[in-house]
C-alpha cells in the first residue's frame, strides 16, 4: 500500500486527488499495489468534498507521517515550494511535482539531494501538461545525442495567438477566455512574458545537455508586442507566428537558447499546433526529428502526468540513474545576438519608394512583404540569417530622424 499526499488544491491538485477516485481501480492496477490519498495540504477549507476530512492545513503532519512515501507538490511558486520539496526528499519521500519555476530554478540540486537519499523527484507535468515528454527524453531517446529543442510550450500564449490569428479575437479577451479554462498562471505576466516558456525549455535542454540551463541564462521575449498587421505579413511570408522555446547544442560544446515568437512556416509540424495543444520537437542523432503534441495545460492533462509519476514512484524501489543533470555557472550559454538568424523587420518611414532601395542597399537579399491596407509609410522585411548585433550595426546605419523599427521577429526553418 503506498499513501501518499498532495500540497495544493488548486487547478491541478484537485485534478490530481480527482483522479485518484475516479480511476481508482486502473491507478493500483498499474502501481501494482492499493494508493491512498492520506492528506491534501491547503490553507482553506473544502468541508463539502468527499475527501473533506483529508484536509489539513499543516506541512509537518505530512513530513513527519512515516507512512507517506510519495508526496505531489502541485502548490507552484518558490517559495514554500522548495523547502517543503527539499525537507521531503531528506526525510526519504519521494516528490513529484507540476512545478517547473521550481525545476527550472533548483532541478540540479533538488535531483542531488533525491539521490542522495535513494529517493526519486519526478516532474513529468512540469512541461507539456498532459504530454509525455520527460520520460521518453531520457529513457527511449536515450541512445541519442540530441542536438536540438524546440517547442511551442505555453498553452496559454498558443490559445491567444491562436485567437488573434484565426478569430482576430483582441490580445486581452482572448487572455480573460486562458485564464477562465484554468490555463493561466496566477500571475498570466508568466505566460505572456515568455517566462513559463523559458522555465520549460530549461528544463528540457538541463535534460538533454546535461548541466543546468538557468532561466536568467536565456533570453525571453513574450508575445504582448505583437500585432494583427506582424499577423498580417507573417500569413503574406507563408507561416504563423508562435512562441517558441529553443535550445541547440553549437559545434564548440556551447547552447544557444532563447524564448521568442518567430515566424513558423506554414508546412511545418509546429504551425499547426494551435489554442492550447503544445508541441515539442526533438532532434536526435538517431531518430531524426521526434515531435510530441498534445494538451499543454489544463486541470486533467497536467494531473494526469502528475498521476503517472506517482503511480512509477510506488513501483520504483531506487532512484532514477537516468533523470539527473549536474548544476552549472550558466556560463555554457551563449549571448542569443551572435547567433545567426534571419528577421522580419517592420518599419515606418516618411521617405517614399526611397527607404526599400536604402534597405536593399544595406542588405541586398532582404524581400518585402506586403499586407492588406499596409500605410503607405509601413514597410516589411525579411533579412538573411545574420547575429543579432550585426543586424543592429545595419539599423544604426539604415534609420533616420523620423524612421522607426516597430517590430523584429526571428524566422525559424522547422
Ligand atoms: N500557464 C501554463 C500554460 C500552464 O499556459 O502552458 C501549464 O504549464
Amino acid at each position: 500500500m503506498a499513501k501518499v499526499a498532495v500540497l495544493g488544491h488548486g487547478v491541478v491538485g484537485s485534478g490530481v486527488v480527482e483522479l485518484f477516485h475516479k480511476n481508482k481501480h486502473s491507478i493500483e492496477s498499474k502501481a501494482g499495489q492499493p494508493m491512498e490519498v492520506k492528506y491534501i495540504l491547503d490553507i482553506r477549507d473544502f468541508p463539502n468534498l468527499p475527501y473533506s476530512d483529508r484536509f489539513t492545513k499543516d506541512f509537518q503532519v505530512i513530513l513527519n507521517d512515516p507512512e507517506i512515501s510519495v508526496v505531489a507538490e502541485v502548490m507552484g511558486g518558490l517559495s514554500p515550494a522548495f523547502d517543503y520539496v527539499k525537507s521531503l526528499l531528506e526525510h526519504g519521500k519521494s516528490v513529484v511535482t507540476s512545478n517547473k519555476e521550481l525545476v527550472a530554478a533548483k532541478g540540479a540540486q533538488l535531483l542531488h539531494i533525491a539521490r542522495e537519499h535513494n529517493v526519486n523527484f519526478f516532474f513529468e507535468a512540469s512541461v507539456g501538461g498532459g504530454i509525455p515528454i520527460i520520460r521518453p527524453m531520457h529513457q527511449c531517446l536515450a541512445a541519442n545525442e540530441i542536438s536540438e529543442i524546440a517547442g511551442i510550450l505555453n498553452g496559454t500564449t498558443n490559445f491567444i495567438l491562436t485567437k488573434m490569428i484565426h478569430d482576430q479575437m483582441g490580445f486581452d479577451e482572448a487572455l480573460k477566455m486562458a485564464q477562465q479554462l484554468g490555463y493561466a498562471e496566477r500571475n498570466p505576466a508568466a505566460d505572456i512574458e515568455g517566462h513559463d516558456t523559458c522555465r520549460k525549455i530549461c528544463i528540457l535542454a538541463s535534460l538533454a545537455f546535461g548541466s543546468h540551463v538557468y532561466p536568467n541564462t536565456v533570453h525571453t521575449e513574450g508575445i504582448t508586442k505583437l500585432t494583427l498587421e506582424d499577423v498580417a505579413y507573417a500569413e503574406d511570408w507563408g507561416g504563423v507566428i508562435k512562441l517558441i522555446g529553443r535550445a541547440r547544442r553549437l559545434p564548440d560544446g556551447t547552447l544557444s537558447a532563447g524564448v521568442f515568437p518567430a515566424f513558423i512556416a506554414e508546412h511545418s509540424q509546429l504551425a499547426n499546433i494551435d489554442d492550447v495543444f503544445n508541441g515539442v520537437l526533438i532532434r536526435g542523432d538517431a531518430t531524426g526529428d521526434v515531435v510530441f503534441y498534445g494538451r499543454g495545460a489544463g486541470k486533467f492533462p497536467t494531473a494526469s502526468a502528475v498521476v503517472a509519476d506517482m503511480i512509477d514512484v510506488a513501483k520504483a524501489n531506487t532512484t532514477s540513474k537516468s533523470l539527473c543533470w549536474e548544476d552549472s555557472d550558466g556560463n555554457q550559454v551563449v549571448d542569443i545576438e551572435t547567433v545567426p538568424f534571419s528577421f522580419y523587420l517592420r518599419l515606418t518611414s516618411p521617405r517614399d519608394e526611397s527607404f526599400p532601395a536604402a534597405v536593399k542597399a544595406l542588405i541586398p537579399e532582404a524581400g518585402e512583404l506586403h499586407r492588406k491596407n499596409q500605410p503607405a509609410d509601413e514597410w516589411a522585411f525579411v533579412t538573411p540569417a545574420m547575429p543579432e548585433q550585426e543586424l543592429k550595426k545595419l539599423l544604426d546605419e539604415l534609420l533616420r530622424p523620423g524612421d522607426k523599427l516597430l517590430t523584429r521577429i526571428r524566422i525559424l526553418d522547422y
